[in-house]
């Protein structure tokens, strides 16, 4: 009592000081409050890369940046800009990238960044970004390193989706630059098919992704309406919208980046957005209400690009009710090693009387771990360009002291909210490997987004969800 008494005295000094202004936003654009809007586009293939730029397309990589003066949207990248493609040089790009479409849309997003950025403050950020990908793998093709190692032999395999030749495609872009209608309103899009052969608006049952933004002049925030459909040929189509590193690697990217972050959170932080699922993709829709994304090596040091030793570290709240809970007493190899409590209180998963089960979907270990223990599952070698390792959680109650969902069916259809996450708390007590006896790793979250993926659907699938207000704050 008497402790709390003194803390009180001095928090009580504190506070004419500026507490409230301890808090500060990681985001260029707190809150999506800013008339003059970035936003950015990049598709992926199944292994975070371009391989083959679509017919007339250009890199998959875009941007629609302006300043609003007057009531003028004054635009900062050209339909030519985002149109460029291997063969055509841009200001900055270095010849050696001009025929490898990887290297080549990785020099045309710092591009697009140089004519988006915002310098305002000392800390210049760039852009909000679009992320599509399509998680189709052709195994015969040796396109994707297993762990980082590459080139790989071909192999074949019925546990990823692939139709046949040219199913890693990239998608069509179309993109109206944001407009200033008579009402008010500023709106623009990106949308698109991966069937590029397609004869839109008479073929049905087309894949479809679809971001179309909006906001008041004067007002409010944006709001980014997105839209996903699969179909038996993409069967399995991720859609996000992320607030990545201004500068570095950020999660599953390993080229320097830019983005939204100028920031970067480690462990005390919030996030908060309103989000509004419309329709929810069917019971594949692995619907991430948070996704964070991160890079460090199993001996805790930072990531360099050295995709052998890089490991991506995600983890993810998944929000759709129809997501099963893989990780159970049965299958421990589902499950995180341990599971730390709020007050920082370690429960091992063989401890089935307090361990919460249900807290987590799946865990998978880094497949160039040394030292794991089993049982284990191993995260899927092959869709980063690296070793990967995910913690993916779903509602319950233990997660209720961050802010997070506590019980299914919360922030779904029918049930939109703002929330705000105490994912710096909850983060620094997930379990992620290491190696032993090495020095914690530094969690900096270098990505942070929402949205879904649908996982290999059976059926032609729409998810639908609108997400605004976004702001991560720093405490
Ligand atoms: C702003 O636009 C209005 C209408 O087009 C024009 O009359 C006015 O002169 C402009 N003001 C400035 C500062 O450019
Ligand atoms: C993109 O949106 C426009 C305008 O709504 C529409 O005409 C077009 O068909 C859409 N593109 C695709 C690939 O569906
Ligand atoms: C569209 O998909 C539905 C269900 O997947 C199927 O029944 C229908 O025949 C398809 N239509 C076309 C034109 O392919
Ligand atoms: C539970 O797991 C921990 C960590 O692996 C181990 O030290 C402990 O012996 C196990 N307990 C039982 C009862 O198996």
């Amino acid at each position: 009592m008497k402790k709390h008494l003194v803390l009180m005295f001095v928090w009580a000094h504190l506070l004419p000081w500026g507490s409230a202004e301890k808090e500060m936003s990681a985001v260029g654009d707190p809150g999506m409050k800013r008339d003059g809007l970035r936003v950015a586009f990049e598709a992926w293939n199944f292994c975070n890369e371009v391989a083959l730029e679509a017919p007339h397309m250009g890199s998959p990589r875009a941007a629609d940046c302006f300043d609003v003066s007057n009531s003028t949207l004054i635009h900062k990248v050209s339909e030519v800009d985002n149109r460029l493609g291997i063969g055509k040089t841009f200001k900055g790009m270095s010849a050696d990238v001009m025929y490898n479409p990887d290297l080549y849309a990785a020099q045309k997003e710092l591009y697009l960044g140089s004519l988006c950025e915002v310098s305002e403050t000392s800390n210049p950020w760039q852009f909000w970004m679009v992320m599509l990908k399509n998680g189709n793998f052709d195994t015969t093709t040796g396109l994707c390193p297993e762990n980082g190692k590459n080139p790989i032999p071909p192999f074949t395999t019925k546990r990823f989706p692939c139709y046949g030749k040219g199913c890693m495609n990239q998608p069509t872009l179309n993109h109206q630059p944001t407009q200033l209608l008579p009402d008010g309103t500023m709106r623009g899009w990106f949308n698109g098919t991966y069937d590029l052969d397609a004869d839109i608006g008479k073929d049905l049952n087309l894949s479809f992704y679809e971001v179309i933004w909006e906001k008041k002049l004067g007002s409010g925030s944006w709001v980014f309406n997105h839209k996903l459909k699969t179909t038996s040929k993409y069967p399995w189509l991720m859609l996000y919208l992320r607030a990545d590193a201004t500068k570095g690697f950020s999660g599953g990217y390993h080229y320097e980046t830019r983005g939204m972050l100028n920031s970067l959170p480690e462990s005390d932080f919030k996030v908060k957005f309103r989000l509004e699922v419309k329709k929810g993709g069917g019971p594949k829709s692995q619907f991430y209400l948070l996704d964070i994304g991160s890079c460090w090596k199993n001996n805790g040091k930072h990531c360099d690009g050295d995709v052998l030793t890089d490991v991506t570290r995600y983890s993810e709240i998944i929000i759709n009710p129809d997501t099963p809970v893989l990780c159970s007493p049965t299958a421990l190899g589902n499950c995180p090693p341990y599971h730390i409590t709020p007050d920082d209180r370690k429960i091992y998963r063989n401890d089935t009387a307090n361990f919460p089960y249900g807290a987590y979907h799946y865990y998978c270990a880094p497949g160039n771990a040394q030292h794991l223990e089993q049982p284990v599952s191993l995260c899927d070698p092959y869709s980063n360009p690296q070793a990967q390792e995910i913690v993916q959680l779903l509602p319950h109650p233990i997660w209720g002291q961050y802010g997070y969902p506590t019980e299914k069916g919360q922030g779904w259809v029918g049930d939109p909210r703002t929330w705000v996450l105490d994912t710096g708390g909850l983060a620094s007590r997930l379990y992620f490997y290491q190696d032993p006896d090495t020095p914690p790793a530094k969690r900096i979250w270098t990505s942070i987004d929402m949205g879904t993926e649908i996982f290999i659907s059976d059926k032609d699938e729409v998810a639908e969800w609108s997400l605004s207000d976004v702001d991560i704050i720093l405490m």
